[in-house]
């Protein structure tokens, strides 16, 4: 009988999605494996089962297509995270009913495609017993073990593009434009954007800012006749000695909903300079569209290796990006604790040389 192996899209979703389904499917199907999508996140695996066969006319125009065509879930049953790294465990009748619903599909392997949230959970059932591999994706780039996740390329592409945008509208009405941009509890979205899309204020959870300081910034600016001053804030940016800021209350186990920092931001740097500010929120569009040609090409290697993975019966691992190529490294490695910007790293010193202010 053919083997057949099983893939499910979980978390939040980002751009390469399909690109990895493609990419696992296709590598599969090379070996004369066959690929069921499970729809809906790992809950497609429960009563009542739902899958799709992903044969080869499946897979048509998938490597540029943004979303995911299985659908995924951050929410119900397999959430497993509660918030700033916090995990929750799986009840064990749950991860039996799993293992239940991939017996009854025939798949003796399952890949797991998923951030921080889902890999812990696909830690879990490698730990049950159940022959599972990852592949790590956010936009956030805050897992360990991989230098970068794929959706990451792609979100900072798009918030490039909108400090592009905004640069010369700032620049028109000599204004202070704020964006805001997601990443979670970890800055790099901001960071590499800000740095690529030359803002002169790049705000991030790991380096608490100051108003004194930004409004430094600003004077020093008018001050060589520059008018305009690009504000980048990460949504998880927080003032010394201040809390996150939040759009509402966390539900039951889920991650608090971060967002609303740029307005706080805008409301004061308008008291305090003086100056017309706006705020703009960039939101989900850094969660939508088609992938950047790096994160496809990451996407292909990600899912060609997942599948070697199964292969070699290597469980409990996922590809991770070195930097020089793609390797196998524990699950483990990635989850339970976020990988943040170390304030004294590359990037952050290279933002700070090039005179950009990170608010401190
Ligand atoms: O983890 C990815 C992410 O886009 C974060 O950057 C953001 O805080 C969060 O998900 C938004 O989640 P939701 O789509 O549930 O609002």
């Amino acid at each position: 009988m053919k083997k057949k192996i099983g893939i499910v899209t979980g978390g939040g979703d980002c751009p390469g999605l399909n690109a990895v389904i493609r990419a696992v499917a296709k590598a599969a199907a090379h070996r004369g494996w066959e690929t069921l999508g499970i729809l809906g996140g790992y809950a497609g695996l429960l009563e009542p089962r739902q899958y799709r066969v992903l044969d080869y006319q499946a897979l048509s125009g998938l490597l540029t297509r943004g979303g995911t065509i299985l659908g995924t879930a951050n929410r119900g049953k397999f959430s497993a995270k509660t918030g700033h790294g916090e995990g929750r465990r799986l009840p064990k009748e749950l991860l039996d009913d799993t293992r239940a619903g991939m017996d009854a599909l025939g798949l003796s392997a399952l890949v797991s495609v998923g951030g921080d949230g889902s890999l812990s959970i696909a830690l879990q059932m490698h730990e049950h017993g159940i022959p599972i591999v990852g592949v790590p994706k956010t936009i956030d780039n805050d897992l360990h073990g991989t230098l970068m996740t794929f959706g990451f390329d792609s979100a900072v592409a798009c918030a490039t593009d909108a400090l592009d945008r905004l640069h010369t509208t700032a620049e028109s009405h000599q204004r202070v434009m704020v964006l805001e941009v997601m990443g979670r509890y970890a800055g790099w979205i901001a960071l590499y954007a800000g740095v690529a899309g030359g803002a002169d204020v790049i705000l991030i959870p790991e380096i608490p800012f100051t108003y004194d300081s930004i409004c430094a910034k600003v004077k020093e600016r008018e001050a060589q006749g520059k008018h305009f001053t690009l504000v980048v804030a990460a949504e998880g940016a927080r003032e010394k000695g201040g809390g996150f800021v939040t759009s509402g209350a966390a539900e039951a186990n889920r991650e608090a909903h971060l967002g609303g920092i740029g307005a706080v931001v805008t409301a004061e740097l308008t008291k305090r300079t003086g100056k017309e500010t706006r705020n703009c929120v960039l939101g989900h569009l850094q969660r939508g569209g088609s992938p950047t040609t790096f994160d496809r090409a990451l996407c292909s290697m990600f899912g060609a290796t997942a599948v070697e993975l199964v292969a070699a019966g290597e469980f409990g691992r996922m590809p991770a990006f070195t930097g020089a190529g793609v390797v196998g490294v524990p699950i483990s490695e990635a989850v339970g604790r976020l990988k943040t910007v170390p304030p004294e790293g590359n990037l952050a010193r290279t933002a700070r040389a090039l005179g950009i202010s990170l608010g401190d």
